[in-house]
């Protein structure tokens, strides 16, 4: 295994040599939860793998599909706001802003993915739950990866087990909505007014239309999982870091809300068409994501041939190479005073989230980088904007911005460790 913790490194594996290391080293968890990597993140490189992630970039997590969801992500937006105000109204106490943000974000997925919210009062299926127990077991050290005649190990840990019933679960779960799908979509056969999800998009795939290939019903599932594993735990800790960092830095929060208030032209509602011109908002984001890359060692890739690493290093095949982002977010020969949380610096700056900045690579780059940010962005974007156009924050008594603890867990996903306490204070503006 080797680590890239610079620029120079980076770039050499994500661009220069990006083909041979465009494979994922295998995981015999993540197999069993994959339906063998038959999703897009874990899929070995190969025609499969093309398939997959052109169907996901093509059809799934497009500009144009990406901009058919803006109902839903107006909507739960809006119910988001709604609900910390019924807790401002009820007491002037402190609130868990991370866990209104966590819900937002698993909403949206749901709604976006799967046609509507699985972790409602009186549903039967909890789909926060189930993915809280697969971000942690894809998160877990599986010794037998590395040493193979300890793989019993994990039959004495428990961990096999865990793994297998988290698999059924999941597995009933697709199921059943799939099935949801496929009896509502009989019912109102030629009805296009409803906006469609990713499994009405997938099930017409599957059906071969307008594309050529045919999906098996375990692709299908797997695909349906990447939204869940990629997508939501990832848009919920960046937004949680953003607004821990704008607590901590009073200064760069009042020049948030003064560029929002002022675009939001004393308008209730600011709508994606007013997102348009908030440099500073993007500025805020892109520094947040700088410092705090929710994966900060992307996802592992594994080379398929023997390469030369900076002209020099002679690297065998089979190599599996972890990306530091977060450590070349950070290095001072980058960027001035590294760790100071000052979102000016991407203002009037041509450094952007595509992958083509070495020196900020939150979403990865090249043929394996996140085909998602584009959905991911959209959704940060939206809910930073109204939250700081709709309320004032503050720490709870007592509490120094300098004294946040910014502690990060460990995980798939870097989130902060504690929750987020926060006074929130309706403005009338
Ligand atoms: C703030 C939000 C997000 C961040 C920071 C993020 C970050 C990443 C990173 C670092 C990778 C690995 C890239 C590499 O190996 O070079 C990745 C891969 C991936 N992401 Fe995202 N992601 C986000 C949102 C999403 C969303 C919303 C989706 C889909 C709904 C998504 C789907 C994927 C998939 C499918 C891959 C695997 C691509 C492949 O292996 O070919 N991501 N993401």
């Amino acid at each position: 295994m080797l680590v890239a913790s610079s620029v120079d490194s980076a770039r050499d594996i994500l661009k220069t040599h990006d083909l041979i290391w465009a494979t994922r080293p295998k995981s015999s968890i993540v197999d069993r939860l994959t339906y063998g990597s038959k999703d897009v993140g874990f899929s070995p490189f190969g025609e499969y793998w093309r398939q997959v992630r052109s169907i996901a970039v093509l059809h799934l997590l497009s500009s144009k599909r990406v901009q058919s969801f803006r109902g839903v992500r107006e909507e739960e937006v809006a119910n988001m706001i709604i609900k910390i105000k019924q807790k401002c109204d009820s007491s002037s106490s402190v609130i868990n802003l991370g866990d209104h943000l966590y819900s937002l974000t698993n909403n949206i997925i749901c709604r976006a993915a799967l046609g509507r919210i699985y972790n409602e009062r009186g549903s039967e299926i909890d789909a926060k739950a189930i993915l809280e127990e697969l971000l942690q077991l894809l998160g877990s050290f599986n010794v037998g990866d590395y040493i193979p005649w300890l793989e019993w190990v994990n039959k004495i840990t428990g961990l096999d087990t865990k793994v297998d019933k988290l698999a059924k679960k999941l597995d009933a779960f697709l199921e059943s909505v799939i099935e949801e799908h496929i009896t509502r979509n009989k019912k109102k056969e030629c009805s296009t007014g409803e906006a469609k999800d990713f499994v009405d998009f997938l099930l017409e795939i599957q059906n071969g239309k307008d594309t050529g290939f045919s999906l098996r019903r375990d692709s299908l599932k797997a695909i349906l999982l990447d939204s869940f594993t990629a997508g939501t735990d990832t848009i919920y800790t960046t937004l949680d870091w953003i607004m821990a960092e704008l607590l901590r830095e009073p200064r760069a929060m009042k020049a948030l809300q003064n560029e929002v208030r002022r675009l939001a032209q004393g308008k209730s509602e600011i709508t994606e068409d007013d997102l348009k011109n908030m440099q500073y908002l993007r500025a805020v984001i892109k520094e947040s994501l700088r410092l705090h890359p929710p994966n900060p060692l992307l996802i592992p890739r594994e080379s398929m041939k023997d390469v030369k690493l900076l002209d020099y290093y002679h690297v065998p095949a089979r190599t599996q190479a972890i990306v530091n982002v977060w450590a070349i977010g950070r290095d001072p020969l980058s960027w001035e005073n590294p760790e100071e949380y000052r979102p000016e610096r991407f203002l009037n700056s041509h450094i952007d989230v595509k992958g083509l900045n070495f020196e900020f690579i939150p979403f990865g780059a090249g043929r394996r980088g996140c085909p998602g940010s584009t959905f991911g962005i959209a959704v940060i974007e939206l809910a930073l904007a109204r939250l700081v156009h709709k309320f004032n924050f503050a720490l709870p008594q007592g509490i120094k911005p300098e004294d946040l603890d910014m502690t990060e867990s460990i995980g798939i996903t870097t989130r902060r460790k504690s929750p987020l306490l926060v006074v929130a204070t309706p403005c009338s503006s």
